[in-house]
């Protein structure tokens, strides 16, 4: 696994997650282990039933595994409370899902202030917080929009907008394109390339190898284990050509990958990072 220089933002060991439904156990997680530094670009692939989104849910605070350890900065989840275990969330984890999960008759606006309303965040502040996080997505515009007056991709920006919002060091995406066309796909995942270079820690489930090519690092899921992780040169979106396309397409640069046992990110934003813990503080 993973060694490190710099601390993990999350460890991952050994873990487990055994679903019972009446007689029957699911094995769906059966011996994790992970580590992701501060800063990293993880894309998580694997067939469907692989333990993908079991795997988010453990990350994100949202279940608790069976067995194993699973430590966020350090923080070993399974001692905390009820209290503390929301808070831990609150604080360092954001969540995308594939659908957006927007409430279907809040503004955009009261849709990303509604977790500052949890976190008991004043009016005022959660106003302006709630304005410069739509902002950073691109939709400083559209604050007053309810989910059906905006398109699919501009929904996935408010459901992104909610999960940045409180700043948090990690962003957990569960398929975010999977309900996008290709281009409007693109312009979330130039989003999250942006996010990234602003310090966040991505973490994208997908099924698609054009979202996974963009990610630094690709680990991949069989049947509740992970059976590869490698580091990778991500490739970038494609600029839109300004003449047509010619007949033979040119060679492109091979985006080469380099399969490596203890998988590290290509780069540690570490600057921009620490800039970030002292917001995320
Ligand atoms: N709440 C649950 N109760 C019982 N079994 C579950 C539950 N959630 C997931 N499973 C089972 O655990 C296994 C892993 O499921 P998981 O949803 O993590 O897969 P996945 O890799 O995300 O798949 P997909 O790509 O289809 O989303 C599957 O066999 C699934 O049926
Ligand atoms: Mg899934």
């Amino acid at each position: 696994m993973a060694q490190s220089t710099t601390n993990p933002l999350i460890e991952i060991v050994d873990l487990t997650k055994v679903y019972k439904m009446g007689e029957m156990e699911v094995h769906a997680l059966r011996g994790v282990s992970l580590s992701i530094q501060p800063g990293e670009y993880v894309a998580i692939v694997g067939t469907s039933g692989s333990g993908k989104s079991t795997l988010m849910n453990m990350i994100g605070l949202l279940d608790q595994p069976t067995g194993g350890i699973y430590r966020v900065r350090g923080t070993e989840s399974q001692k905390l409370g009820k209290k503390a275990l929301a808070d831990l969330r609150n604080r360092e984890i954001g969540f995308v899902f594939q659908r957006f999960n927007l409430l279907a008759r809040a503004t955009a606006m009261r849709q990303v202030e509604l977790p500052l309303f949890y976190a008991g965040v004043s009016n005022r502040k959660s106003r302006q917080m709630a304005t410069d996080a739509l902002t950073r997505v691109g939709l400083g515009e559209r604050t007053h929009h309810r989910p059906e007056e905006l398109s699919g991709g501009q929904q996935q920006r408010v459901a992104i907008a909610r999960a940045i919002v409180n700043q948090p060091s990690l962003l957990l995406a569960d398929e975010p394109t999977g309900a996008l066309d290709t281009h409007t796909g693109e312009e979330i995942l130039t989003l999250f390339e942006e996010l990234h270079s602003q310090g966040l820690t991505l973490i994208v489930v997908t099924h698609d190898p054009d979202v996974a090519a963009r990610a630094h690092r690709v680990v991949t899921m069989r049947d509740g284990l992970i059976v590869e992780d490698r580091v990778q040169v991500p490739s970038k979106a494609a600029p839109a050509p300004a003449f047509p396309a010619p007949a033979v397409p040119a060679p492109q640069p091979e985006a080469d990958s380099v399969t490596q046992p203890s998988a590290q990110p290509a780069t540690q934003p570490r600057v921009i990072l620490e800039t970030l813990d002292g917001a995320a503080a």
